[in-house]
């Protein structure tokens, strides 16, 4: 224990970071006052009491001349001649990926009026994604959506483990987890599907509204879409609903937003006023946006709702697609390459 030693390095240290090494050194977790300590089990007893005050006070010493010499090196005027009126560098400046940037939108969408954004996990049970939605083992309804499985033992309850396939595992997931409606969620997530060309990636994001309450109807489930279409899309946006069939929705529909393309789209009026059949983003007019529908009795009674009380509906889309309806993109692999061309343009 030799205090003069000690300090005398300290005194001799020359920037802040060799004082912070000796710092380390001295009164670290594994430093020479800890090392001490650890040793006082083979000091005889008589003496302990003295040993241990012995390296409290050396502690002390060492912690004051270090806070000292830091004081003098935070102090200490540099040397070097710094020009304080020179203007800064100038970094250049990053920005939310297109992705991002769109779940922020509609996050704020819906959240005006009374949607809760939600996120359910992205690997999920069978359970979740295809039982709970009405599509029991076994039924080709599962075959619709592709799915990439985990290798892992699978439950014995829930079944074996999936790259969620789309946001719609998150339906029973938030009954259960709200219980009473009204339930009004808007689940984003990633998704996993094995297809890869220009409208379609292996992972993409989905964006799930569910909305569940006494007296839901389709005439609810309209006006909102309208009121999505108008706030994301721009005034004027219209939407249309085609009749379709999903597993865990009855009635099931497709839903399309008019084309807002200056080529073939149409006017606020819904009139065309170009050539549609030359609009190269739509070709018809109307532009297929997702898949929705009132939520199944089935599903709710999964979910612990009463479907004799209550009622809801459903929907999922896909977040690289309306962004590629917003700006009449042609391939979302854009969105992933990585290419800063293509992402500083938004
Ligand atoms: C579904 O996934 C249903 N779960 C939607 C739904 C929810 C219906 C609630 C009813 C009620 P679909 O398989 O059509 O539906 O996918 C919905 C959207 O996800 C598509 O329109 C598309 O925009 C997007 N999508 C699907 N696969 C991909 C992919 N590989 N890459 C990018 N986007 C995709």
């Amino acid at each position: 224990m030799d205090l003069k030693k000690y300090e005398e390095e300290i005194k001799k240290s020359k920037s802040l970071d060799e004082l912070d090494e000796l710092e380390i050194k001295y009164l670290g977790r594994n430093g020479l006052i800890n090392d001490l300590l650890s040793k006082i089990k083979d000091i005889p007893n008589e003496e302990k009491r003295a040993y241990g005050q012995k390296v409290n006070q050396l502690k002390t010493s060492i912690d004051q001349s270090i806070k000292v010499k830091k004081k003098e090196l935070v102090n200490k005027k540099s040397d070097v001649f710094f020009d304080k009126t020179l203007p800064g560098k100038i970094y250049p400046k990053g920005s939310l990926h297109i992705v991002s940037y769109a779940i922020e939108e509609i996050t704020k969408i819906y959240e005006k009026i009374g949607f809760i954004r939600v996120s359910y996990p992205e690997v999920d049970w069978e359970y979740g994604a295809f039982e709970s939605l009405n599509m029991p083992s076994g039924h080709p309804a599962r075959d619709d959506v592709e799915t990439s499985f985990i290798e892992s033992v699978p439950h014995p309850r829930f079944g074996k483990m999936v790259l969620t396939p789309h946001t719609s595992n998150g339906q029973n997931r938030e009954m259960r987890r709200v219980g009473t409606p009204p339930i009004r969620m808007i689940n984003i997530s990633k998704c996993y599907r094995p297809n890869w060309d220009a409208t379609h990636t292996p992972m993409f994001y989905q964006f799930e509204g569910l909305c569940v309450d006494r007296e839901i109807t389709i005439a609810n489930l309209k006006g909102t879409l309208d009121y999505f279409a108008e706030k994301y899309f721009g005034r004027g946006t219209k939407t249309r609903l085609r009749p379709h069939h999903f597993q865990f929705t009855e009635p099931s529909f497709e839903v399309d937003i008019s084309c807002g393309h200056p080529q073939g789209g149409q006017n606020q009026k819904g009139h065309p006023k170009g050539d549609m059949n030359k609009c190269r983003v739509c070709k018809s007019g109307w532009l297929e946006l997702g898949g929705t529908g009132m939520v199944h009795p089935n599903v709710l009674k999964e979910g612990k709702i009463d479907p004799k009380i209550y009622t809801g509906w459903a929907f999922g889309f896909g977040i690289e697609r309306v962004i590629m309806m917003k700006y009449g993109l042609e391939d979302i692999r854009n969105y992933y390459s990585g290419d800063i061309r293509f992402l500083e343009q938004f």
